[in-house]
């Protein structure tokens, strides 16, 4: 096993010399490697250093994990039952034969012959580099992503290793607690959670094109953000993007983004149900590979946001993670990334997930109330957390399941209830979008009714960038919002060009 785990070990960490002889793997103490050529040391280590030509060119020489070839990965159904049914990841299909959701199924048995220790410290050493296309904090898991894709393939922005924030003043003096959390995914390239999604399907898709396969176009859905993400990836890659966005229901931030990286936008007079139906229709009859949640290839590249935050807490498992969920499909590969690492001997347990949904679109939180024994979609009202404002959410079985394998909790938040808790926190030194609002409502009700400790360890994930949703914080700090007071609004102060008026407002500010 020594020679295994040794062989595999990224070489930047290792300790070459021409006349090496042994090996010393990080984090893997006492474990020592056979000798190696030293041609063999040569090439590799000219490859782990740089050496000749870009990035990509560099890549191509590297020399693969010695396992690499027995890693692979399917689609199976979501629902498997004993079917048998599998397809290959280059196939061009999102269903199941009974209309079922698929899933992506990968040999655990094959990733298991490297031991916790060993992935842990390939992970960590490719953490953040410029190396392709390990520095993305979703390809330093390819293995686990999509393990058989080429890496001059992948379509990547060096997405991920988003900073997870000590909410140190926030849960003291708001919450009393002491080690709570923010995931923040929206400090990304498009400025949310989507592009880490976007990378596995877009690189996926790319692939398939090289193939020869007939796709003119990607498609999708959007409440906003996953359009901003399939456009900025579509675009790097040079394939044609075509979204479909509810008309009037996102943000000014959202809707330029796909229209800069010149995607087809069509403005559809619908909710994004609708436009959710409409896309469907549309990939069923034209050649656009459909790019939403659907598409569980999605899941894969989000799901290494939990294995991210494992990785962060130098692998121990936070009590609590809550998660604001529209369609659902990112509870789901939250869930999937903190199981591999469970499965794989990474880590021992698992944290209780905690799905957040506004009041106005809250048909998981229904179901939850009668503990899940029926769903119904509802229609969804109008919410400042406009990208999950998703009544009928295609991913609803996953969450379910993944509530129910880790004990979970739904909670829900008012429109007031979740402008304030955005607005209480950004005192504290955050930039929260709505989403991330409903996810801190939820969370002060959980510490309200002590579900949660003051001494719990609790990751909040923010799925967006407040920027995006500049329009209403201004209106919520403007006092322009009907029926809701404001109280945590803090409007500029109006003032003329007059150094008495100035000192006036100063010394009665500073007096409170
Ligand atoms: C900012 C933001 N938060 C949360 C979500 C919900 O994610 P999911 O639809 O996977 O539940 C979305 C999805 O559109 C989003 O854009």
């Amino acid at each position: 096993m020594a020679a295994i785990i040794n062989s595999a070990v990224p070489l930047a960490a290792r300790s070459l010399s021409s006349r090496a002889t042994t090996e010393r793997v990080p984090g893997c103490t006492g474990v020592r490697a056979a000798p190696r050529s030293r041609a063999t040391l040569r090439v590799r280590a000219e490859a782990a250093a740089g050496g000749v030509g870009n990035i990509r060119e560099q890549a191509a020489r590297r020399v693969p994990l010695e396992k690499n070839s027995l890693f692979n990965a399917k689609y199976t159904p979501f629902n498997k039952g004993d079917s048998g049914e599998e397809y290959s990841l280059d196939e061009v299909i999102y269903r199941s034969k009974n209309g079922g959701l698929l899933d992506v199924e990968h040999d655990m048995e094959a990733l298991a012959i490297y031991p916790p220790e060993y992935w842990k410290a390939l992970f960590d050493e490719r953490v953040g580099k410029t190396v392709w296309p390990y520095g993305s904090g979703v390809w330093s898991k390819k293995e686990w992503v999509l393990p058989g894709i080429s890496d001059d393939d992948i379509v990547s922005m060096f997405e991920g290793n988003s900073n997870l924030f000590w909410a140190e003043r926030y849960g003291r003096e708001n919450l009393k607690m002491s080690d709570l959390w923010v995931k923040q995914c929206g400090n990304s390239h498009t400025g949310s959670f989507k592009d880490l999604g976007m990378t596995a399907l877009v690189s996926q898709v790319n692939r398939m094109r090289k193939m020869g396969k007939p796709l003119a176009a990607v498609g999708c859905a959007s409440t906003g953000d996953t359009s901003a993400a399939l456009s900025a990836y579509a675009a790097s890659a040079d394939i044609p993007s075509i979204v479909f966005l509810p008309a009037d229901k996102i943000s000014l931030a959202q809707l330029v983004q796909p229209i800069a990286n010149g995607s087809l936008v069509l403005s559809i007079d619908t909710d994004f149900d609708g436009c959710m139906r409409l896309i469907r229709e549309v990939t069923a009859e034209l050649p656009i590979y459909l790019a939403n949640s659907l598409n569980s290839l999605r899941l894969e590249g989000q799901k290494t946001a939990a294995i991210e935050i494992l990785q962060q807490f130098n692998w121990e498992v936070p009590d609590y993670v809550i998660i604001p969920g529209g369609n659902l499909g990112n509870v789901y590969a939250f869930f999937k990334g903190f199981k591999m690492c469970k499965d794989l001997g990474l880590v021992d347990s698992m944290p209780r997930m905690v799905v957040a949904q506004a009041h106005n679109a809250n048909p998981l939180y229904r179901a939850y109330k009668n503990g899940f024994e029926n769903f119904e979609a509802v229609k969804a009202e109008p919410t400042f957390a406009s990208a999950i404002q998703i009544g009928d959410p295609v991913s609803i079985d996953r969450a379910i399941y993944a509530l129910k394998e880790t004990n979970g909790i739904v909670e829900e938040a008012t429109e007031e209830e979740l402008m304030d808790a955005a607005a209480e926190a950004d005192l504290t030194g955050m930039f929260n979008c709505p989403h991330t609002g409903v996810a801190l409502a939820a969370l002060k009700k959980l510490r309200e009714a002590q579900t949660i400790g003051p001494d719990d360890r609790v990751v909040v994930v923010s799925t967006a960038h407040g920027l995006k949703f500049a329009q209403s914080k201004v209106a919520y700090h403007a006092g322009e919002i009907e029926g809701i007071v404001g109280k945590y609004a803090n409007p500029p102060v109006s003032v003329p060009e007059d150094f008495g008026k100035v000192m006036d407002i100063l010394s009665q500010r500073l007096k409170q």
